[in-house]
């Protein structure tokens, strides 16, 4: 794993990599019903600050969720 991708692909590179996945959220069968429908961007920008903050970027996510608790949080989905 490379934690210094964050130097490589940068904040524009998660927003995009990020982006493209969530496009296909809503369309797929299985994980369209997973992800809340009335905070997609809230979503979106969860998981593209995780991705920076454990990349080696800025560590925005921590400071406003904390400790990620993976496990826990995705706990409730089936
Ligand atoms: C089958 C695999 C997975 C599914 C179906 C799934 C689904 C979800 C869903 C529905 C949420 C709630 C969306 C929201 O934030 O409101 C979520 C949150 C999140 N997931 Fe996953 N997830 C999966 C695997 C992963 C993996 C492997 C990672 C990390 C490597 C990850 C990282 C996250 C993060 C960072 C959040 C937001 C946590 C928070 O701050 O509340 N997920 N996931």
């Amino acid at each position: 794993m490379n934690r210094n991708l964050y130097s490589i692909i940068g904040e524009e590179g998660f927003t995009r990599l990020v982006a493209a996945f969530y496009r296909r959220v809503p369309q797929d069968d299985i994980l369209g019903k997973m992800y809340p429908e009335e905070d997609p961007a809230g979503a979106e920008q969860r998981l593209r600050g995780f991705l920076i903050y454990r990349f080696g970027g800025p560590q925005h996510y921590i400071e406003e969720r904390g400790h990620p608790r993976l496990r826990a949080r995705h706990m409730a989905l089936p």
